[in-house]
């Protein structure tokens, strides 16, 4: 009898643990959910409060390029930001984020895959944000392709170990290569291990062929694109990568709070809108927002917008002559050739005051006397010419992985169902993209506006774009309203004379 009632009792204590943990387990989640909801609504007002006291049509001392990878940066660095700004104008080791200090140095020049979260190491009023954004479907496979492109180079070691050895020499030089670079220093050497394995395991199978016709999907030579964007590295550091970045969100963010604001939002989705609201308020205060795909017209206002304004700040500015300066940009130069992957720059520069621009400072183009006509012209043969050493070190790559040629074609026979997947996985960067397109369409319609202007004003287009603004677009409206006043005064007294006849 005794003994019953101790194990009834010891039963009904049990059951009673049971339910208090389950209790507290339930209320955990919902907490979790109440917390996390709690952590990135804090963020996100916090964030929207910023307020941007400039007139964001007006270049400031510095120029922030958000270098959103794969979004085609490169061109525009290379084709447009050298022409304009000298390397002694680049603020120093621009895609490192350990080592840059943009706040300490006078540069105006930063280029950099950091997130926006760097704005807290720059004075905020002193800065112009420019982006570019792209398809994040496109986006999604260039990420998956230049991770293999570049991986497969190292294919040409014997082995993995041998590989990374190399790797390791390239980058105790004093360059900076891909492999150093967020996110690249994470999705290289993980492609680069599996490429090694795959051949190992062929090796071992007697060499087996590649039976799969679809480039996407050859399992004997590299993990295919359904494996890649399903693995918890692509989740953390692919997908809605534009959103995370615009919003200061990456895992590579300086902020720390980020991190928990980051992970709440992976938890629950639903937290994402606040993001996306943040992302979306951050391109509207930004000086220029490109489109990846609308290339040519994106290049056209980035010359107009960006070009010519960088232009008069240079040519309106005292000229100090600064030796220091020219030798370090030498420098610059040298260590761009020896780069491992030519992707990325570096620059070690003396340090100037604003304002104070020396004859050497000022890129090609404003010795040559540029304007946004000549500088689109530059640009184009530049990137030909990018674009073809580019292609050739694409082909050599891929030949060692054949028959995963990635092409256009091959595209085609990616199946539905993944494209389906690859949106969903994509949704935030999905709205932040239809968002940019309408940036950019405004964007669009102000810039012709403006030329009108300009023009009516028999003014230099580039000089009279520096003072642009609102009272632009009013002098256009009140052109037009005068011209159709003019136009209606004249029909009414025709109508009226007609009357009397
Ligand atoms: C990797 O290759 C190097 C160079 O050929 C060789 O010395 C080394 O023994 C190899 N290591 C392994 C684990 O096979
Ligand atoms: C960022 O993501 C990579 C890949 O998942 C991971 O290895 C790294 O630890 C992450 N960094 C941080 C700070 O969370
Ligand atoms: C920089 O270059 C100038 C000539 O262009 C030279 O006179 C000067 O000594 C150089 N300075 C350094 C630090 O190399
Ligand atoms: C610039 O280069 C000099 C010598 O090459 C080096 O001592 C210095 O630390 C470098 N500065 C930065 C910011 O990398
Ligand atoms: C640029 O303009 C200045 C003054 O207008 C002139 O002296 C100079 O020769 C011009 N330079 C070129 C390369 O056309
Ligand atoms: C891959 O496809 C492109 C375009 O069709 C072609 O030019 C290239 O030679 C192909 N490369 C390989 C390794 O098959």
């Amino acid at each position: 009898m005794r003994q019953k009632g101790h194990i009834f009792d010891g039963f009904v204590i049990l059951v009673f643990l049971l339910s208090v943990s389950t209790i507290t387990k339930a209320t955990e989640g919902k907490d979790g959910f109440k917390q996390c909801e709690h952590i990135v609504k804090q963020w996100a007002s916090s964030s929207l409060d910023l307020e941007v006291k400039n007139d964001k049509h007006v270049l400031q001392n510095l120029l922030f390029f958000l270098h959103v990878p794969r979004t085609g940066g490169r061109t525009y660095f290379h084709c447009f930001l050298k022409k304009l700004y000298a390397s002694s104008l680049e603020c120093p080791r621009s895609y490192d984020k350990l080592r840059i200090d943009p706040r300490k140095p006078k540069c105006r020049l930063l280029v950099t895959h950091d997130d926006y979260s760097m704005m807290n190491k720059l004075h905020k009023d002193e800065t112009s944000v420019v982006t570019i954004l792209r398809n994040p479907i496109d986006r999604v496979f260039s990420a998956y392709e230049f991770s293999v492109e570049v991986a497969a180079r190292f294919l040409v070691h014997p082995n993995l170990t041998s590989a990374t050895k190399m790797s390791g020499r390239l980058r105790s030089k004093n360059t900076i290569s891909t492999l150093d670079i967020w996110p690249w220093k994470y999705l290289v050497p993980w492609m680069r291990e599996d490429l090694f394995a795959r051949r190992e395991a062929r090796e071992q199978n007697g060499h087996s062929v590649v039976t799969s016709t679809n480039p996407y999907d050859t399992k004997e030579m590299v993990m295919p694109l359904h494996e890649y964007i399903n693995n918890p590295i692509a989740r953390d550091i692919i997908h809605n990568g534009a959103t995370f970045q615009v919003a200061g969100l990456t895992n590579n963010s300086y902020l720390t709070e980020a991190h928990d604001v980051r992970h709440c939002v992976l938890k629950y989705q639903s937290l994402g809108d606040y993001v996306l609201k943040v992302a979306k308020k951050r391109l509207d205060d930004m000086l220029y927002v490109g489109l990846t795909e609308n290339h040519k017209e994106s290049a056209t206002m980035f010359a107009n917008v960006v070009g010519t304004q960088a232009i008069s700040q240079f040519t309106g500015s005292t000229s100090h002559g600064d030796h220091t300066a020219k030798n370090s940009s030498e420098q610059g130069s040298s260590l761009l050739e020896s780069d491992f992957d030519t992707t990325y720059h570096h620059s070690n520069s003396t340090y100037q005051k604003p304002n104070q621009i020396s004859a050497a400072d000022q890129g090609e183009a404003t010795k040559e006397n540029m304007t946004a006509g000549k500088l689109m012209d530059a640009y184009e043969s530049c990137i030909s010419n990018l674009r073809k050493t580019q292609s050739e070190r694409r082909v050599n790559s891929l030949k060692k992985i054949d028959p995963a040629n990635f092409t256009k074609e091959g595209r085609r026979q990616v199946s539905e169902a993944l494209l389906q997947e690859m949106t969903s996985l994509n949704h935030l960067d999905v709205e932040l993209y239809k968002y940019a397109q309408t940036i950019f369409a405004n964007q669009h319609k102000r810039m012709l506006v403006n030329k009108v202007v300009t023009n009516q004003l028999d003014s230099g287009f580039d000089d009279s774009y520096r003072a642009f603004s609102w009272e632009a677009i009013c002098i256009a409206v009140s052109v037009v309203f005068v011209a159709l006043f003019a136009v209606l005064f004249v029909t009414a007294k025709r109508r009226t004379s007609k009357l009397k006849l």
